[in-house]
């Protein structure tokens, strides 16, 4: 086993009307509250109005920045920053899935340390400090809610990349699952695909950590069981619990310690410029990338899709039967695993090759080379 640092400041708060706690949690936070939300769909299901209704009645001024994007993108976050420069706030509530609290994350850093957004993501400018953060999550999928990473898309340099700063745990994140009883089916189906290839980027991680692959087993194994009982009643409440857990759990830490490296994320960064490219949501970009990674590096992971398989059925299969399972999976819950089951053609194809091959999207554990980015294309 690696020697790690076990580090999750984030208080989580879980469960039945856990915005009943806010008001506690902010009390000694300051005046003046930036509140981040997306499209809309916050205002239209009513989480948003008791959300200003708690944070009135905590006796905080709201200062409001909404329309944030899936797939977020820079010059957002960066009218954010100008917002918040403005107003002088003193901390910051994000409402809404992984695109509205990854800005949040960012404006965060860019405010407290009056820095460019863009130059923090590329390393070129370093925060110190932060602002508190306080995630109110919508949608169970990314795991932000306690992590310390972020991903946003920057359409003139043509890049989406994720950035990890310690500084970045939201202070603490309140999920109520009946706040995801509206996310759609496919919205959910998204955020089942992205919570399983999370916990395969940790398997895919270098290093021996045997706790580690058996908590990203049990994982799958919890999201398997759960999710077709889900797929038909998207209200029940044990099951979006459920669902919200496993998610959380995926990308918190759980399934790095004592690896290599934390993660393995090339599919993750071949996937980014599919979105990048045709705004598809990160979700189906991963139930297409996953399975032809893991078809065209087998000859580099062989034995771990072996133990793998072994971790999910309890006998030796063979690394295409585990990948098989994968496969399978996704198409169950009508997720794409082609590329033309999201519309788009060969042609497409290259414009994508090219992208790759501008860009190097790289594993950390599992390099990435030409005839890779060519063999992965061939099989999606
Ligand atoms: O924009 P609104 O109107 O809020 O609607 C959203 C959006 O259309 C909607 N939604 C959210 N909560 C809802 C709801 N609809 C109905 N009921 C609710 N309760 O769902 C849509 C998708 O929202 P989004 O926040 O984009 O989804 P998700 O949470 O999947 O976040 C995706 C982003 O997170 C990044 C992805 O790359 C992508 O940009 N990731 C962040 C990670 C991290 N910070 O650790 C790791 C991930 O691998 C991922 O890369
Ligand atoms: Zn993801």
């Amino acid at each position: 086993m690696e020697n790690f640092i076990a580090f999750n400041p984030t208080k989580l708060y879980f469960g039945h009307n856990v915005l009943g706690q806010l008001p506690k949690e902010i009390s000694s936070l300051g005046s003046k509250v930036l509140l981040l939300t997306g499209q809309g769909s916050v205002k239209k299901y009513g989480y948003y109005q008791q959300v200003v209704d708690s944070l009135k009645k905590s006796g905080k001024r709201i200062i409001e920045f909404s329309g944030i994007k899936p797939n977020p993108i820079v010059d957002d976050a960066e009218k954010a920053v100008s917002l918040a420069q403005k107003e002088q706030i003193d901390f910051i509530v994000a409402l809404g899935g992984g695109s509205v609290i990854d800005t949040a994350k960012m404006v965060n850093m860019a405010y407290a340390n009056n820095l460019p957004v863009w130059d923090i993501m590329k390393h070129e400018a370093k925060p110190v400090k932060k602002i508190p953060l306080i995630a109110l999550l919508t949608l169970a999928a990314t795991g932000t809610e306690m992590n310390g990473a972020a991903v946003i898309q920057n359409h003139e340099t043509h890049e989406k990349i994720g950035y990890f700063n310690p500084l970045m745990y939201p202070i603490a994140s309140f999920l109520d699952p009946s706040w995801t009883f509206t996310v759609p089916k496919n919205q959910t189906v998204n955020g089942i695909i992205d919570l399983i290839a999370h916990s395969l980027e940790a398997f895919f991680s270098g290093g021996d950590a045997p706790l580690s692959d058996r908590f990203v087993a049990a994982n799958i194994l919890e999201t398997m069981d759960y999710t077709p009982k889900l797929l038909n009643n998207l209200t029940d409440y044990d099951l979006r619990a459920r669902m919200m857990w496993t998610a959380t759990v995926a990308e918190n830490g759980t399934t790095m310690h004592g690896r290599a490296t934390s993660g393995d994320w090339g599919t993750h960064a071949l996937a980014h410029h599919i979105s990048l490219l045709w705004d598809t949501p990160h979700g189906q970009t991963l139930s297409i990338i996953f399975p032809a990674w893991m078809k065209a590096m087998q000859y580099k992971i062989e034995n771990r899709l072996q133990k793998l398989g072994y971790l999910l059925t309890g006998k030796n299969i063979s690394a295409p039967d585990t990948i098989h399972i994968f496969e399978t999976f996704f198409k169950t819950i009508d997720a794409p695993t082609k590329f033309s089951d999201i519309g788009l053609t060969g042609t497409d194809k290259q414009s994508l090759l090219k992208l790759w091959q501008k860009n190097q999207p790289q594993g950390m554990n599992i390099t990435l080379n030409d005839n890779d980015y060519q063999n992965i294309l061939a099989l999606i």
